[in-house]
């Protein structure tokens, strides 16, 4: 997939429209098409290597995200304390990957054509990955992203989102509200569902609530941003076939 078949059937053409623009873009795609993109297996692998992950995976939870990691053992500073993961596993939290990119050669093709996408832009993107292995499973409070712009894909199961605006003049260091604060200072003026297939875009700064109510998830959700110091390079996404080198096949 790449990212002109991300924006259908919207069209490129319409996207960047929008984009100038500022605005919201909610696009209905074909049931399957983020299906394949990233396999339970593939985050099966990654969530039992408690060790080696550069960046770990963080749980969320009284509506908000933290490591569960054990930082002072002998041999890694970053190892997951699985057991613990496991059981809020267990207890319905959601969990978010960072830095999943490269997770697999279908997704390092995707990220890569979002960012040549934008060739006038140093625009530079990641991918993190939400998991719910229940319904209704733990969310963020209402909060806004910045700086980053967000494309945001349902490839299993279903959201419910909530976007709001503010009622009045936040700090700008605001980034999330509280529930029993909402009402006081944001007012919703969209709410749908995202199915399988379906993308929204967010432009940055939208104050935002995402909760899985019908059953497992999984989310790709992609922020991107300008980077405009010239000397930093894109993420090199290039393939290394280890197998067929090792074998004497490439
Ligand atoms: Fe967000």
């Amino acid at each position: 997939m790449n990212f002109d078949e991300l924006v259908a059937p919207l069209g490129k053409n319409k996207f960047f429209g929008n984009f100038a623009k500022g605005a919201c873009m909610l696009i209905r795609g074909e049931r399957d098409r983020f299906a394949d993109l990233v396999s339970l297996e593939e985050i099966e692998l990654r969530i039992n290597d408690g060790c080696n992950s550069l960046t770990p995976v963080q749980m969320i939870g009284g509506g908000q995200r933290r490591e569960i990691i054990d930082k002072q053992l002998a041999w890694s500073s970053v190892a997951t304390r699985k057991t613990d993961l496991l059981q809020m596993l267990r207890e319905k939290h959601s969990f978010i990957m960072m830095n999943m990119s490269q997770i697999n050669p279908r997704i390092a093709t995707l990220i890569d054509s979002i960012e040549a996408a934008f060739p006038n832009d140093r625009v530079q993107a990641d991918l993190h990955l939400y998991v719910s292995t229940t319904a209704d499973a733990s969310g963020y409070d209402a909060h806004r992203d910045f700086p980053q712009h967000k494309l945001y894909l349902q490839a299993v199961g279903s959201t419910h989102w909530q976007v709001f605006e503010t009622t009045r003049p936040l700090a700008s260091d605001v980034r999330a509200v509280p529930a029993e604060e909402e009402t006081d200072c944001l007012r919703l003026v969209k709410e749908f569902d995202l199915n399988p297939g379906d993308a929204f875009y967010m432009p940055p700064a939208v104050f935002h609530k995402v909760r899985n109510l019908q059953g497992p998830r999984l989310s790709l959700s992609i922020p991107f941003a300008n980077i405009t110091n010239q000397d930093v390079p894109r993420m090199d996404r290039t393939y290394i076939p280890f197998k067929e080198l090792f074998e004497g096949k490439s």
